[in-house]
């Protein structure tokens, strides 16, 4: 159960958004925001969402109805499921990149010495390349899905998932002997804390969010599934620490590696994709074969990982669309896929010929992130955090988190999140929700 929910945390979240956020906005400054958020608005929306979902029994929208019927609660669920399609379709554009970089991987055309930047905006920036692997990876999604062998996927991804974190955790011992690399690690762990804007703090708050999957009811969902002797807050802790590790770790990968070979630190969606080649080049330093072997088995880990993650939020509005139609869960899965593959091919386009077509100042792509990650999954995580807190009550809520004879620690633990429940994260969310209007009212 804690792994089904730590596949669709960990993702290109933790390896690619984490690194591009943490590069644009500071590093060890973002970086100690991010562990906040993640401890006072991210952990307490997720203990939310796991007693809502399991208390109810049923997706996030039919959980709210069951346990508040004839009220608006359900919209929150409704949603989160529009957040979660706005996710998916720029999400599979990045699951693309990689599905391409593995393929070139492969091929062996990435053990070569060239300039990665310019090989990465070549792709992402033509019209059909990109779209193509986008409809590649749809289909296989979309397979999965359709046939609800996504158990099977789950299952896969429970040694694939330690194997990931254990070659992230290798490729950062590479990326310490880099020349240079003490740079990249002052940058991770010196917060200059003269960086710290209302937008960093902002970014690492819509980071958190993203990278946990917290927000639009896909955990409570999930949560539907779990037996009753599962311990909410224990695993709520449990996903939240090896999430956090496994973006950490990234970034210690990347960050030597860009400051040794002299990379933009605010390359963008680009960075993960331009320095992670040079790591499997420079660093590894081993013969041809194992260099082969070791970033070939990278990428096609990091695929998963991206394809659970793809999975979770793709089953979410699947079920939704098939419970509310007459559609069958295949043609549910089919026509979700085709809705989401237009947006994706916007999302796409937008890093090419489209890339002058803007909405607020941004392109598909980055305003799908920014509605998502800014303001949808925070008001979701709000909507949350207040029913889990002030509407349902407040014993039913401890025994769920704690099981029903808590150890002393326990009880300490959750009286700590119950305040973070009540007060913190619904005083926190309500602010950056003014502020959000504020300043995007007066741009
Ligand atoms: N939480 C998912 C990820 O980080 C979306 O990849």
């Amino acid at each position: 159960m804690i792994l089904a929910s730590v596949g669709s945390a960990v993702g290109l979240g933790n390896v690619w958004r984490f690194p591009m956020e943490a590069g644009r906005h500071g590093g060890a400054a973002f970086i100690l925001v991010y562990l906040v958020f993640v401890l006072i608005l991210a952990l307490p929306v997720m203990c939310s969402e796991f007693v809502i979902g399991r208390a109810g029994k049923a997706n996030a929208a039919d959980s709210f109805k069951h346990l508040m019927p004839g009220t608006r609660w359900p919209l929150v669920g409704y949603m989160g499921v529009l957040a979660g399609f706005l996710i998916f379709s720029f999400y599979v554009v990045v699951a693309a990149w990689t599905l391409f970089y593995t393929e070139e991987c492969l091929r062996g055309a990435l053990l070569a010495d060239r300039d990665f930047g310019l090989f990465f905006s070549d792709f992402s920036s033509s019209a059909w390349h990109p779209i193509l692997f986008v409809a590649i990876f749809m289909a296989a999604n979309t397979a999965i899905v359709a046939s609800g062998v996504q158990k099977g996927i789950e299952r896969v991804s429970r040694w694939m998932m330690p194997l990931l974190f254990l070659i992230i955790v290798m490729l950062a011992g590479f990326s310490m002997t880099l020349p240079g690399a003490s740079a990249g690690f002052r940058f991770l762990l010196n917060p200059d804390f003269s960086r710290l804007t209302v937008d960093v703090v902002l970014s690492a708050m819509g980071q958190a969010f993203f990278s946990l999957s917290v927000g639009i009811g896909c955990l409570a969902t999930y949560a539907s599934y779990f037996k009753q002797d599962v311990a909410l807050m224990r695993s709520s802790l449990i996903i939240c620490l090896l999430d956090t590790m496994v973006a950490v770790a990234s970034g210690m990968v990347i960050f030597p590696v860009v400051f040794s070979i002299g990379a933009q630190v605010d390359a963008g969606p680009g960075l993960v994709f331009i320095t992670l080649p040079h790591v499997f080049n420079a660093v590894l330093g081993a013969t041809p074969v194992v260099n082969y072997l070791f970033s070939s088995f990278f990428y096609i880990l990091l695929l998963v990982a991206a394809l659970t993650s793809a999975i979770s939020m793709h089953e979410m509005v699947t079920a939704l669309l098939h419970e509310k139609s007459r559609l069958t869960r295949p043609q549910a899965a089919v026509v979700v896929a085709l809705c989401a593959m237009v947006c994706a091919a916007a999302c796409s386009l937008s890093f090419g010929p489209w890339r002058n077509i803007t909405l607020f100042g941004m392109g598909f792509f980055d305003l799908f992130d920014f509605v998502t990650a800014k303001f949808m999954m925070p008001i979701g995580g709000l909507c949350f955090s207040v029913f889990a807190a002030w509407v349902m009550k407040r014993q039913f809520v401890e025994r769920e988190l704690c099981g029903e004879r808590p150890s002393r620690s326990a009880v300490w633990a959750m009286t700590v999140i119950c305040l973070l429940m009540r007060y913190v994260a619904p005083l926190c969310l309500v602010g950056v929700f003014f502020y959000e209007m504020w300043n995007w009212s007066s741009q």
